[in-house]
């Protein structure tokens, strides 16, 4: 499973770039307003900082003005993936965009009837949020199943980008479930690597070789 890292903060991605774990960054119009930061500028030093897949918004809702914003946010590094909204212009646009050979995104995928329609547009990734249907009692985790299935019957190559994710047990079940990818908010990407017993056996561990007094050096 591909790890992207779901923020605009370019300090928090130069410094996941550099464990070498991170498969690409995804963004939203909510993430760049927090950066307080211009759009096509946070995306271009995005870009610059890693050489995988970069989502960057659109922020029309018609065909034409999505197509024309999708034409500027392209332009400006060829790792920008277009995130489109999963409305029927944003489908069009995505169909469109597709057979100029752009990769797309689309997002705000809340059922797994959308998420077919994405496929056959032709997305590269479909984008389920997983907590948000959580937050509303719904099962994020079985949209993801349904979608996986759905694809595999068909065939689709359209990758399941499993986003607002909330927890480390989200990473952990998409990754049993098959999503492609996980998109990840910094603080909970960094949780993964964490365990008590693996931190109280290091501590143990240090403890008994300074006993030997040994160098390995
Ligand atoms: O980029 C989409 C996404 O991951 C949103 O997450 O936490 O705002 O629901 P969240």
């Amino acid at each position: 499973m591909k790890f992207f890292v779901d923020t605009a903060d370019t300090a928090e991605i130069k410094e996941l770039e550099a464990t070498g774990l991170l498969d690409g960054v995804t963004t939203n119009p909510s993430l760049i307003a927090k950066s307080g930061r211009d759009f096509k500028e946070v995306i271009a030093e995005i870009c610059a900082i890693t050489e995988g897949d970069v989502s960057a918004e659109v922020a029309a809702t018609d065909f034409d003005t999505i197509m024309k914003e999708a034409h500027v946010l392209g332009a400006i590094a060829n790792n920008v993936v277009i995130k489109l909204p999963l409305t029927f212009d944003g489908l069009k646009a995505c169909k469109q965009l597709t057979e100029e050979g752009t990769k797309t995104n689309v997002t705000l995928c809340f059922s797994a009837n959308q998420a077919l329609l994405a496929a056959k547009a032709g997305a590269t990734y479909i984008s389920p949020f997983i907590g948000r249907l959580d937050d509303i009692h719904a099962d994020g985790l079985e949209l993801i199943r349904e979608i996986r299935v759905i694809y595999d019957n068909y065939g689709f190559d359209t990758e399941i980008l499993a986003a607002s994710i909330r927890t480390p047990n989200h990473v952990k079940d998409c990754a049993i479930i098959g999503a492609d990818v996980a998109t990840v908010p910094p603080a909970t990407l960094k949780a993964l690597v964490k365990h008590p017993l693996t931190d109280k056996g290091l501590e143990a561990f240090l403890a008994d070789w300074a006993k030997t007094g040994q160098s390995i050096l």
